[in-house]
């Protein structure tokens, strides 16, 4: 039997989201039914709601979200009803040429549920990131749900299934930082802090954080950083090298995206340094460098899809790390919300008033 619920959708191009009942079908094959407890907003779900991701309107928003498994389908053996997870959006295949050479996390085929939620007259929802967890309750893959320690505060644990995943993992996977790396971090939202806490797990010892807002700054002291730059007053390529006694940082990151800052970052980076992109830049944007630069100053220069992790690794043990208190999750918490409330957290997540705004089920 199919169940109704509330769900946050996006019917048209730029029209404001609505809440609006869903039918969540029972799972087949594979597949997974959870109830959510908590979804963060995230900037993909206001470039689906603005067309920029595809038009397969309408859209299910929601999708860095923490639940508890409440049935599953046949063949389903790695989760049960009842236990509580992290949603993922690459559920990896097992099978494709990545996964059979032991880089999973680069899977070229990662899946999510094959059968539809709908609306109540039975138009097919598309789900954020095949997820679509602004709603009461969601059908995934099983592979999307990893499970984690129940004690964790879902509010705090779903946020690991997009942005502070994403900056973690392009500090500790991505960039390799290791104990007495310097490290700098360009663009300080949920995930260039994260990126932030990422590089402080990892044991850098000099942590710059560079931003044009001083609010995002004083975020990033509290998450880690031992410098920070405002961007408005001081070129962060000089200022980088100057708190790096003249050489740069081994790892640059760019949690922006753009061709500006991706040029920062790979002037701000020692020699043999690492750069690495995590900022989602947009398909008109060109960049231009002297290829004698790409050449001379060698090193590594890398971009971090969902910070290259795999959840049934990562998710784990970063929530270990969270319940020893010894990474902030809930610093990015910024504020909780009801399931109504996501038209208005857009509005303060384009004026840089949130790290994170989670909407409470
Ligand atoms: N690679 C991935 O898998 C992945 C996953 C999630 C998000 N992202 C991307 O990461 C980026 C950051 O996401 P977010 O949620 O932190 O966004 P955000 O808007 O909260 O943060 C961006 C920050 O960059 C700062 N900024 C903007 N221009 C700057 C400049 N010229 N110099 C310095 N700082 C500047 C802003 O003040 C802001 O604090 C986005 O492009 C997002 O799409 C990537
Ligand atoms: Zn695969
Ligand atoms: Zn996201």
């Amino acid at each position: 039997m199919s169940q109704q619920v509330q769900g946050v959708i996006s019917r048209a191009k730029g029209a404001p989201v609505e809440l609006t009942t869903i039918v969540v079908p029972d799972p087949g094959p594979g597949e997974a039914v959870v109830r959510v407890l908590a979804c963060g907003v995230c900037h993909t779900d206001l470039h689906y709601r603005e067309g920029g991701i595809n038009d397969e309107y309408p859209f299910l928003l929601g999708h860095e979200a923490a639940g508890i498994v409440e049935s599953v389908g046949p063949n389903v053996t790695e989760i049960v009803p009842g236990d509580h997870v992290v949603l993922n959006w690459r559920a990896v295949c097992g099978h494709c040429r990545a996964c059979r050479r032991g880089r999973p996390q680069y899977c070229f085929d990662t899946h999510n549920a094959e059968q539809s939620m709908t609306l109540e007259d039975g138009t097919e929802l598309t789900p954020a990131l095949g997820i679509g967890a602004f709603a009461e309750k969601t059908l995934v893959a099983a592979g999307q749900c990893t499970k984690v320690d129940p004690t964790a505060s879902p509010a705090a644990a779903g946020l690991l299934g997009c942005g502070i995943m994403a900056g973690i993992g392009a500090a500790i996977n991505t960039g390799g930082v290791t104990r007495g790396d310097s490290v700098a971090v360009i663009g300080c939202g949920g995930v260039g802090n994260a990126a932030v806490a990422g590089a402080r797990l990892a044991g850098a010892n000099r942590i710059i954080a560079v931003d044009l807002e001083e609010r995002k700054l004083e975020w990033a002291r509290g998450f880690g950083a031992t410098h920070t730059v405002d961007a408005r007053v001081s070129d962060p390529v000089e200022a980088i090298r100057d708190l790096t006694d003249g050489f740069g940082a081994d790892v640059v990151i760019d949690a922006v995206g753009l061709p500006k800052t991706y040029e920062q970052a790979f002037y701000a980076r020692d020699l043999a340094g690492t750069v690495v992109l995590v900022g989602v830049p947009t398909p008109e944007m060109r960049l231009e460098l002297p290829l004698l630069d790409v050449f001379g100053r060698g090193g590594a220069l890398k971009s971090s899809w969902y910070g290259d992790c795999l959840p049934s690794r990562d998710f784990p043990m970063l929530i270990d790390l969270y319940t020893q208190g010894r990474l902030d999750l809930d610093g990015f918490v910024t504020e909780t919300i009801g399931i109504g409330d996501v038209e208005e957290a857009f509005g303060r997540m384009e004026r840089g008033e949130v790290l994170r705004s989670v909407v409470l089920l």
